[in-house]
């Protein structure tokens, strides 16, 4: 197995395309940027860290591309690789389904035997209901995103997660500059 990284997104208006660049942009070495329509099972295996980006779309449904991949990804083992998740929603549109897909996601790997990180807080959203919360509801199960109520929060949140996960993934990511 290689020891590069796996960076796989699916994206309907551009949102989470954007964010898994400039993740990629971040992290020193070898990283892989696929979109989650080219994917196959076999994809996930040329990987055992593994970085995962989901809108959620439709009260609480999960993006178009993922979805057509739904049934494929029961299928992929996850055992032995560790995977961080992002999610982008929009909490005060759809605050009875804020990143929702990030919690079906979640859910669905944790049961094909995926190691998580990169928990993520809840303090400074605003919202009433979300899938991708932990059962103590302190944090999601990965980074939230929100580019439709609070752009001007995603530098300083990414930067924070990408720190917190490097330690995790024992990845190396470059310090944020203006254009991050
Ligand atoms: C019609 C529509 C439905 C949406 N439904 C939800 C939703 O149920 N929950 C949520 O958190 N965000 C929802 N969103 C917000 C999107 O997740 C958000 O705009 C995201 O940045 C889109 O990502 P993308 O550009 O990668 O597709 C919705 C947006 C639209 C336009």
């Amino acid at each position: 197995m290689a020891n590069n990284i796996g960076l796989f997104f699916g994206s309907d208006d551009g949102n989470t395309e954007s964010i898994a660049m400039r993740i990629a942009n971040r992290i020193t070495g070898d990283i892989d940027i696929i979109d989650i329509s080219d994917a196959t099972q076999v994809s996930f295996a040329d990987y055992s860290t593994i970085i995962l980006g989901i809108p959620t779309w439709d009260f609480g449904q999960i993006q178009s591309d993922w979805e057509e991949f739904w049934d494929d990804i029961q299928e992929v083992d996850f055992t032995g690789k560790t995977v961080a998740l992002f999610g982008l929603g929009d909490q005060f549109g759809y605050g009875d389904f804020f990143l929702d897909a990030l919690g079906m996601l979640h859910d669905v790997i944790v049961n094909k035997g995926a190691t998580i990180v990169g928990h993520w807080p809840v303090e400074g959203y605003e919202f009433d209901a979300s899938k991708a919360l932990n059962p103590d509801e302190t944090h999601f199960v990965g980074l939230g995103l929100d580019e439709d109520q609070q752009p001007e929060q995603t530098s300083t949140r990414l930067n924070a997660w990408l720190q917190q996960i490097s330690i995790d993934l024992n990845i190396t990511v470059t310090p944020l500059d203006d254009n991050a």
